[in-house]
């Protein structure tokens, strides 16, 4: 196998001309490591904040930018077992290690595109143990746009939201990744559900693919006005919603408070529109209201989510592939808002045939 594959690499941080689509040497395998040839790529809003850097993160360079790799398993390290090349398989972004039994001891955080080189590139090397197989029936792409947006939509709606069928629940930027799981999973239980995003055209398409309630555009609309309509009234008059649903920040942040029923609870996990907002707590505590954070996803979130897509009880929606070479476009894409659901990156590395193929 050739020693260099294609990717898009940063080798420093900054605005979206820092990216370059190159050449660049593929690693070798470690023991326990599988090389993936990457079918599918999903984006994340993530990549944005590993490309421009973030305040207490080091990012090691040159740096492969993808979080969410899906393939076919190209190469394995002798003492890897239960695999064969050409098994389809996603790879969890976090290699979670015990730290004494950690063989990369200098790099405490693994994530893929974050502090280990990603999958917006030819091949992609990972740990067996992040390996999750994907069933026939699954498309790798939709595969491919589960671990961090559907992962972590999971865990903040899920674990921390505790959503149950009576509750009436709001998802701020519903238009996105983590925003599509959210309304899905709060339709799935029952919920009365509102999603809100930036334009007309994605408030339509909220209702047609995922049957949202009602929808709030927030490039017209104010989400605390448009809540006491929806729900008749503010959080101290009877109205309001049980949850909301919040990855925004910013702006967003006070007035998802306001949003909220008195003893409601706002579950969050981003703050792309910034991360110090000013809240008047005010509401928080006449309220009594819960603002419960949320982090990441465990290993078997991921399983969960790939049997829950091939039960056909979710639906991940990809709005746009590009192929690995006009990854960068892709990249700008997300970053200039056009997409609505997932964008995957698509790639077609070959895979050396197996020995039963041989035979
Ligand atoms: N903590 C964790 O474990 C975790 C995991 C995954 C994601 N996250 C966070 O969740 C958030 C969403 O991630 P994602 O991958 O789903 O992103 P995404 O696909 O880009 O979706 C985000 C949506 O928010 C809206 N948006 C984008 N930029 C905005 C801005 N500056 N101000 C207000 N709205 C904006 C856009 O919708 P409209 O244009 O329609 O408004 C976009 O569709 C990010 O903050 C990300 O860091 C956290």
């Amino acid at each position: 196998m050739s020693p260099n594959m294609n990717a898009v690499v940063i080798d420093e941080q900054g605005d979206a001309d820092v990216m370059r689509y190159r050449a660049i040497e593929m690693p070798a395998l470690l023991p326990g490591q599988v090389r993936i040839a990457m079918r599918a790529c999903s984006l994340n809003y993530h990549d944005i904040l590993t490309r421009r850097g973030m305040p207490g993160v080091r990012t090691p360079l040159p740096m492969i930018l993808g979080c969410d790799c899906a393939g076919v398993v190209a190469e394995m390290a002798p003492d890897v077992e239960g695999f064969e090349l050409g098994d389809r398989v996603l790879a969890d972004p976090i290699s979670r290690f015990a730290p004494r039994e950690d063989p990369e001891p200098k790099m405490p955080i693994k994530f893929l595109g974050d502090t280990r080189w990603g999958g917006y590139a030819d091949y992609c090397v990972v740990w067996d143990r992040q390996l999750v197989r994907i069933p026939e029936s699954v498309p790798i792409e939709v595969a491919a746009c589960l671990p961090v947006a559907y992962g972590s939509a999971y865990r903040m709606v899920m674990h921390h939201g505790k959503i149950k069928t009576s509750d009436r629940v709001l998802v701020l930027g519903a238009s996105g990744g983590v925003g599509n799981c959210a309304v899905q999973l709060a339709k799935s239980v029952g919920c009365f559900v509102v999603g809100a995003c930036g334009s007309e055209a994605r408030c339509r398409q909220l209702e047609e693919l995922f049957g949202v309630d009602e929808t709030i555009n927030t490039a017209e609309e104010d989400i605390v006005r448009e809540t006491r309509r929806l729900t008749g009234g503010s959080l101290l008059q009877g109205g309001g919603f049980d949850v909301v649903v919040n990855s925004q920040g910013g702006e967003f942040w006070a007035k998802g408070i306001r949003c909220l029923k008195g003893g409601g609870r706002m579950v969050a996990n981003g703050a792309l529109a910034g991360f110090d907002p000013p809240t008047d707590i005010r509401y928080i505590f006449q309220g009594e209201l819960t603002i419960q954070g949320s982090n990441g996803w465990l290993h078997e979130d991921v399983e969960n989510l790939v049997e829950l897509v091939a039960a056909g009880k979710l639906d991940p929606h990809i709005g746009a592939r590009y192929p690995l070479e006009q990854g960068i476009e892709a990249h700008k894409a997300l970053e200039d808002r056009k997409h609505f659901g997932k964008i995957v990156i698509t790639g077609d590395a070959p895979v050396p045939p197996s020995r039963s193929d041989l035979a």
